[in-house]
């Protein structure tokens, strides 16, 4: 048993939920999961740089792959668990896990979610951003600004011996604030090794709740948040699509983070 192995031991006799070490990436690993995250950001990038009015998500996902695979990467979503494609886009009132078609247009005043996660050399990243298509409603100014402020805020409250509630909280708050409503049962989850590792990240527990945050742990913070009901269902046909229950607008937005010693460092977003 070395220090840390007596800490965490320590803490769990307390009751605290505690990572396994094998949740913990060693610095080898880091350097190689931040490569797949530059991948990553880079994807991301390229769908800032071309997203526009007219273009189908079918074409975002084009970008995605080409760029991607370019680069020697994998798109992570690709025939994950029977996926069909290589970037999830979740267009207004659809909260995630939205499937690109070449018939869904990205018209004037539409909020769209593009989820991208890459494989680099076996390691795995994943980020999400939020882009607006032309002149947007105010409310969903709104709805998107809050959420952005709403990942912010959950950064800040992420500290090294904290706990993954304090994340939750400080989101939930905010939301909450602005008269929005986050999205139960969907959540984060680690990620590096695998595309999803324990722990699963909510982002409605109290403060002080839920995994000890220690430094090595690399997850998500990706709350989705609605601008009315909380509520979903997920679409019968493809078995993916979730979609808010009131047809109201849902917004999200994904960084994967590593904890480290100091506090807290965006990998990719
Ligand atoms: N990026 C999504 C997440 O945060 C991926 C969902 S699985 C997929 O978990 F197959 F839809 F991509
Ligand atoms: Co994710």
């Amino acid at each position: 048993m070395d220090k840390l192995d007596v800490k965490l031991w320590t803490l769990a006799a307390k009751g605290q939920i505690v990572p396994d070490r094998s949740l913990l990436k060693t610095p080898e690993q880091i350097k190689a999961i931040q490569e797949s995250a530059d991948l990553n950001t880079a994807v991301l990038d390229h769908v800032a740089a071309h997203i526009r009015k007219g273009m189908s998500t079918e074409e975002i996902d084009r970008l995605v792959y080409d760029y991607t695979t370019q680069h020697g990467g994998i798109p992570a979503p690709l025939n994950y668990q029977g996926f069909p494609k290589s970037v999830c886009t979740s267009v207004n009132n659809v909260i995630c896990h939205g499937i690109p078609d070449e018939n869904e247009i990205l018209k004037e005043g539409d909020i769209i979610n593009v989820d991208v996660s890459t494989i680099l050399n076996g390691y795995y990243s994943d980020a999400s951003r939020m882009f607006t298509i032309g002149q947007i409603s105010p409310e969903a100014e709104k709805l998107v600004r809050v959420t952005k402020e709403c990942v912010e805020l959950g950064l800040k409250a992420a500290k090294p011996w904290g706990h993954l509630g304090d994340i939750a909280y400080a989101i939930n708050t905010h939301a909450r604030q602005n008269g929005f409503s986050v999205v139960e049962d969907i959540g984060g989850h680690g990620i590096g090794l695998e595309f999803h590792e324990d722990p699963y990240v909510s982002y409605v527990t109290p403060k002080g709740s839920e995994m000890v945050l220690v430094p090595g742990m690399m997850f998500t913070i990706e709350p989705m948040i609605n601008e009315g009901s909380p509520e979903f269902y997920i679409d019968e046909g493809n078995g993916w699509t979730v979609y808010t229950i009131d047809d109201g607008l849902s917004a999200q937005i994904e960084y994967m983070v590593l904890i480290t010693e100091n506090g807290v460092e965006v990998m990719t977003k």
